[in-house]
């Protein structure tokens, strides 16, 4: 039987800690659009629809990768209920980073605006333009926008636990793998 393995893969880690940054990095740019009225913000909506997208192509080669390759096991002697802790939210988060740019990409083309990833790159509308489901849709990416900030804090929270408090491998093996022991 093979043993089990004691970090994730190489491109699970890069993809991991790229699309943390990129997804902070939205959090915030998402926050400041909203949170500002000045005309010389534009260009954090600019930057928004293309770094959304591009976190969507990601999370897919991602998932990919997730279903193709091996994942640490989780330290033998974490209690039952922390194991399905981390494995609710490592789900919520997959889904999360898989449903919000979708709900993006929805609510411009329910707004009836041409989906503009550039000033030439325009998606294709997913949904038709329709009031109603816009303003359903907008509401939906923006709650789901501060669910996924509350998860990543606690994300880190529990992450840092490990890493600092229980001293397990667990930050290890994202980081950059443990030795085999
Ligand atoms: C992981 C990907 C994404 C994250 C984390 C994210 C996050 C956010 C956040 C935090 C806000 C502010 C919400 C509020 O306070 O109402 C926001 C607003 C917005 N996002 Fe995203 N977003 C993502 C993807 C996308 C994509 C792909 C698009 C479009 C192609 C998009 C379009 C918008 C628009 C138009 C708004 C402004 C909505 C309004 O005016 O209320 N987002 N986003
Ligand atoms: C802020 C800094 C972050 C730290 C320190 C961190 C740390 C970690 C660690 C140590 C693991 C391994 C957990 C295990 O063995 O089960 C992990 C897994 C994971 N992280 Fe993060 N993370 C961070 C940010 C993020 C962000 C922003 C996201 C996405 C929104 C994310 C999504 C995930 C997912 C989905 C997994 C599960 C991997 C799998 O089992 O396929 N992380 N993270």
């Amino acid at each position: 039987m093979s043993t089990q393995p004691t970090h994730f893969a190489l491109l699970a880690r890069l993809l991991h800690w790229l699309m943390a940054i990129m997804i902070i990095a939205m959090l915030f740019i998402g926050a400041g659009m909203v949170t500002s009225v000045s005309e010389r913000h534009e260009w954090l909506i600019h930057l928004h629809k293309p770094l959304g997208i591009a976190i969507l192509a990601l999370v897919i080669v991602r998932l990919l990768v997730r279903f193709t390759t091996r994942q640490p096991p989780l330290p033998a002697d974490l209690p039952s209920w922390q194991v399905m802790a981390a494995k609710a939210s490592h789900l919520l988060l997959y889904a999360l980073m898989l449903v919000l740019p979708l709900l993006g990409w929805a609510m411009i083309s329910a707004s009836g605006e041409p989906v503009m990833l550039s000033t030439t790159l325009q998606l294709p509308a997913i949904v038709p333009a329709d009031a109603q489901l816009f303003a359903i849709l907008r509401k939906a990416h923006g709650y789901l926008a501060y669910l996924l900030f509350l998860t990543v804090l606690l994300h880190l929270a529990a992450a840092l636990f490990h890493g600092w408090i229980r001293r397990d491998e667990v930050l290890d093996s994202m980081l950059r793998g443990r030795d085999r022991g």
